[in-house]
Order: structure tokens, then C-alpha cells, then sequence
């Protein structure tokens, strides 16, 4: 059996979910906000989040990213596996992270989708590991700021398990 350590419990999930909810509601207009998650990681986050908005213009699209190798690290090479099926020209759009690790991944999709035109690009992400950080971008909406340690749960996976634990563990050996 794996070794886990709760890091954030699902009570503190659920506090800060519900700030960064009232913070996003308090900075966009009225009006369609596309929120864009990023598979397969942000999907409890994306749940969780979109119920603590009070508008009721709130869109959902899902995009597919992979980034070669699997294991505990992204190997740098990223590519599009799931697009978008609609035209985001002109529209407010929010990317949906879990975390956001060495950036190699958001600084590839944030270039993608900011050649199409959107009226405003910004990422919101649960977890950030500062420290891991190869590839610059520019987060506006962080959850918690984590050491450099492998966590799971709240959908994040080691190799597609652990996604459904309540709160976000430390992965040992
Ligand atoms: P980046 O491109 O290195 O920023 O990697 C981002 C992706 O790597 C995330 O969306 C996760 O899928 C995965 N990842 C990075 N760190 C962790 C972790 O600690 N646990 C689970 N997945 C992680
Ligand atoms: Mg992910």
C-alpha cells in the first residue's frame, strides 16, 4: 500500500474554492465566461468551482492536453489531443488547471488559444509548485502554493489512481 499524507484537508479545498469563486464572479462582467478545463486533472476542481459562481452565464468546454512520458514529470513535448468544438473569438475565457508544475504545458496552451482571439485569456489553478517552474506563466487565480512534492487527489492521479480522494495527499514511496 502507497503512504499518504493529507496536505490540504477537503474542508480547506472547499474555503478556498468558494474565495477564488467570489473573486472571479467579482472581476468578470455580466455575460458568457467560458471556462475552459483541462482534462483530465481539473475536473472536480471545474465542478466544485462553477457551483460557487453566482452568474448564470458560466460555459464549460473541455480540452485534452498530453505532454509525452507519463510517471511523475512532463517530458516538455505537448500536444493537443482533445480540441475545442466551438469559436472562443472574442470571449472571455478562463483555463481551469489542477496545478501547474514545471508551466511547460500552460505556456503551450495559453499561446494556442490566445492566437484565437479570445477578448481576455486567464488561468485559474488549484495547485502551483513554484519552485518547479521551467516555463514562465502568468497564473491569475491560485488556490494553494505547494512544496515541490507529488500530490494526488481532488482529481489529480498517479498513473489514473487516486482521483477520488476528498482531500490532496502526498504521495510517498
Ligand atoms: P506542467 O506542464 O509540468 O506544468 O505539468 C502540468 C501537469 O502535470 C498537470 O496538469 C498534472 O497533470 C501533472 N502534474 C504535475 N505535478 C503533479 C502532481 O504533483 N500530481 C499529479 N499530477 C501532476
Ligand atoms: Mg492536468
Amino acid at each position: 500500500m502507497p503512504a499518504l499524507r493529507t496536505l490540504i484537508s477537503a474542508e480547506q479545498i472547499g474555503e478556498r474554492v468558494r474565495e477564488m469563486g467570489e473573486q472571479i464572479d467579482a472581476d468578470y462582467p455580466e455575460g458568457p465566461l467560458y471556462l475552459i478545463s483541462i482534462l483530465k486533472g481539473s475536473f472536480v476542481f471545474l465542478a466544485d468551482l462553477i457551483r460557487t459562481l453566482k452568474r448564470h452565464t458560466v460555459r464549460v468546454e473541455f480540452m485534452g492536453i498530453s505532454s509525452y512520458g507519463s510517471a511523475k514529470t512532463s517530458s516538455g513535448q505537448v500536444k493537443v489531443t482533445r480540441d475545442l468544438d466551438l469559436s472562443i473569438e472574442g470571449q472571455h475565457v478562463l483555463i481551469v488547471e489542477d496545478i501547474v508544475d514545471s508551466g511547460v504545458t500552460l505556456s503551450y496552451l495559453t499561446r494556442v488559444l490566445a492566437q484565437r482571439r479570445p477578448r481576455s485569456l486567464e488561468i485559474a489553478t488549484l495547485l502551483d509548485k513554484p519552485e518547479r517552474r521551467v516555463q514562465p506563466v502568468d497564473v491569475k487565480y491560485v488556490g494553494f502554493e505547494i512544496p515541490d512534492e507529488f500530490v494526488v487527489g481532488y482529481g489529480l492521479d498517479y498513473a489514473e489512481d487516486f482521483r477520488n480522494l476528498s482531500a490532496i495527499c502526498i504521495l510517498g514511496e
